[in-house]
């Protein structure tokens, strides 16, 4: 069989979705159409797994309650952050995400199946860390294929994973990799957050060792 052949334009176009794929901290309310979400998490299953196991397990949290708690996890870490980082901004920047947590009309929580059924154990037993990987590869997978329909994706980690995994509610044994609010932009732009407000810049390459 065979595939399709993927034109120079595509590739500029694919190098320009790469370009502009931000984490997005400022949200438009209106929701995602329902279509529209099923076919982003079609998409974003599509990512790679080990032993193609698919270990990804999402939680959508669509509670005031739950998101309220969820909320209030995320000032308790960051308020935890701050005072073990006196007098820096790290803290004030990453309280952006509250803006993003308030506002953003989807949100999940992003989990990995440490042990699953599926995949038969493959590739797994030197590295059990790979589901945890597989997992990041549908998340990342899940950010593009939002950016290209110009919804916009948040990632928060600022919060306590064991805390998030009980009040969820879910199998103690999964694995919190993230909790994402996704949504339409308030703005758009080619730079990360934390370069425009001065906290970090890109390097300038990669750097790769020879040996
Ligand atoms: C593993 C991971 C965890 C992250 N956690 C946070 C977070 O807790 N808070 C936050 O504001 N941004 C978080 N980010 C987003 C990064 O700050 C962002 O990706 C980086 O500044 C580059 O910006 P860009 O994604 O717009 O290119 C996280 C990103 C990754 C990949």
């Amino acid at each position: 069989m065979n595939g399709p052949v993927f034109d120079p334009a595509f590739r500029v176009q694919l190098a320009t979705l790469f370009g502009w794929r931000r984490d997005v901290r400022h949200f438009q309310t209106r929701p995602i159409p329902e279509p529209v979400l099923e076919r982003l998490l079609a998409i974003a299953r599509l990512a790679p797994s080990v032993g193609l196991s698919e270990p990804w397990r999402l939680v959508r949290v669509r509670s005031d309650t739950g998101r309220a708690q969820v909320r209030q996890e995320f000032v308790r870490c960051n308020e935890a952050a701050l005072s073990a980082r006196d007098g820096s901004d790290a803290g004030r920047y990453a309280a952006l995400k509250l803006a993003g947590l308030d506002r953003a009309p989807c949100q999940l929580a992003v989990f990995a199946e440490p042990d699953p059924a599926q995949g038969r154990g493959l590739g797994r037993r030197t590295m059990p860390e790979t589901t945890d990987y597989s997992a990041v590869l549908a998340l990342h997978t899940l950010w593009l294929a939002a950016r290209a329909e110009g919804i916009g994706l948040g990632w928060v980690s600022i919060l306590d994973p064991e805390r998030i995994t009980a009040l969820l509610d879910v199998p103690p044994a999964w694995h919190f990799i993230a909790y994402v609010c996704l949504g339409w932009p308030d703005g758009e732009h080619d730079t990360p957050e934390l370069e425009r407000a001065g906290w970090e810049r890109r390097g300038v390459a990669v750097e790769i060792l020879e040996r």
